[in-house]
């Protein structure tokens, strides 16, 4: 069987660091491996409308701030169809036959929506497209007949939701659909990065995130700002690492290799560790080291990033032709799919001769 990756983002914001090590910088490792026959990188503005329809405007803006964060990291048109949702409508219509297949209850009990719906305060007022994104997006996953589905930990619901709708479907109408896979991070920092005030979650609205476009002076002003230990309050005293924002981004972040080039004087994070919890570290040098590290891995993809800035009218091109290449190979899954489910009534010579049978005056 093929090797297929798809997996995409929601347009309503630029990408940050949690975004990179949840999903991102896999993808790109991914690619580069040569492993997979087809990889589908999808911009999910039909999606992010989702929970935005008052703010369209919002969607339309972040879609290009995706493709550019997508190719600054190293993601290749070359190698993989980076394409937008909403410009493949037989996503919607597989997403219709689909949703016959999925119970309301089945929905309430997925935690992500959950989770989401309460961060949303929707309460009672859930939109009706919101809350049936799963099925959406076991529309966008199967149209590619996708094996991999590289996304962060929070993902894990909807592919849990796919496969379900796979199996369903195929017992009911007969082997069509595939059953993909989820990847995620090795690493259990990177499958849920903190924002810099040390809140589980990066959020634009709690202004707590690192973004891929930060320029230099932005990231190391986040860095400085950084919530540590609060009970680390001269260099002397004893800190703690666990819940520590600063050692958290260094567990995701840190190679042995800058040990080297910035701290010399430790053999590695164990004994930078070990000697924030004995006392005599201060902040300001972890925080430095953070910094630099972080220079290290996000320098190249912001000045990438800005580079691209001049070549805007030939992303929307490769967009356009990556979303066309998408509706060819989604046309071809969603004519199985009505095959499968035999509403393909003007294809079926047999339907027809059968009806022309019975009805035929004798
Ligand atoms: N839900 C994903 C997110 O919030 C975006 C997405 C939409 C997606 N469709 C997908 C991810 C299909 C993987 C596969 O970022």
């Amino acid at each position: 069987m093929a090797k297929i990756i798809l997996t995409g983002d929601r347009p309503t914001g630029r990408l940050h660091v949690g975004h990179y090590v949840g999903s991102l910088k896999r993808r790109v490792e991914l690619q580069n491996s040569g492993e997979f026959d087809k990889i589908f990188i999808m911009i999910a503005d039909a999606q992010a409308l989702t929970d935005n329809a008052d703010n369209p405007e919002k969607v339309r803006q972040n879609i290009i701030e995706v493709a550019l964060d997508y190719l600054a990291c190293g993601l290749d048109p070359q190698k993989a169809t980076i394409f937008i949702q909403s410009q493949v409508p037989e996503l919607t219509e597989l997403s219709f036959y689909y949703m016959n297949l999925v119970t309301v209850s089945r929905l309430q009990r997925n935690p992500t929506v959950k989770n989401e719906i309460q961060m949303r305060n929707f309460e009672t007022s859930i939109p009706v497209g919101f809350f049936t994104y799963p099925i959406s997006q076991a529309a966008d996953i199967t149209a590619f007949r996708a094996t991999t589905v590289p996304v962060g930990e929070d993902q894990l619901p909807m592919i849990e939701q796919t496969r379900e709708i796979v199996r369903k479907f195929n017992q009911v109408y007969g082997e069509t659909l595939v059953e993909p896979e989820a990847v995620i991070p090795e690493n259990a920092t990177c499958q849920r990065l903190p924002g810099t005030d040390g809140k589980a979650k990066m959020s634009k609205s709690l202004g707590n995130c690192i973004y891929l476009a930060d320029t230099a002076e932005e990231l190391k002003q986040k860095v400085m700002n950084m919530y540590t230990d609060p009970n680390h309050i001269r260099v002397s005293d004893p800190g703690c690492v666990e819940g520590n924002t600063v050692f958290t981004y260094l567990d995701a972040f840190c190679k042995e290799e800058y040990f080297a080039k910035y701290l010399p004087e430790y053999a590695g994070l164990d004994a930078l560790k070990e000697h924030y919890q004995k006392g005599g570290l201060g902040d300001v040098k972890i925080k430095r080291f953070l910094n630099a590290v972080l220079e290290e891995e996000l320098a190249p993809i912001r000045e990438r990033r800005l580079e691209l800035g001049d070549q805007i009218p030939e992303i929307y091109e490769m967009l356009r032709r990556g979303s066309e290449e998408a509706r060819k190979v989604a046309a071809e899954t969603l004519a199985d799919v009505k095959r499968a489910m035999r509403i393909n009534y003007f294809e079926d010579a047999a339907l027809i001769r059968e009806q022309a049978e019975r009805f035929a005056n004798k």
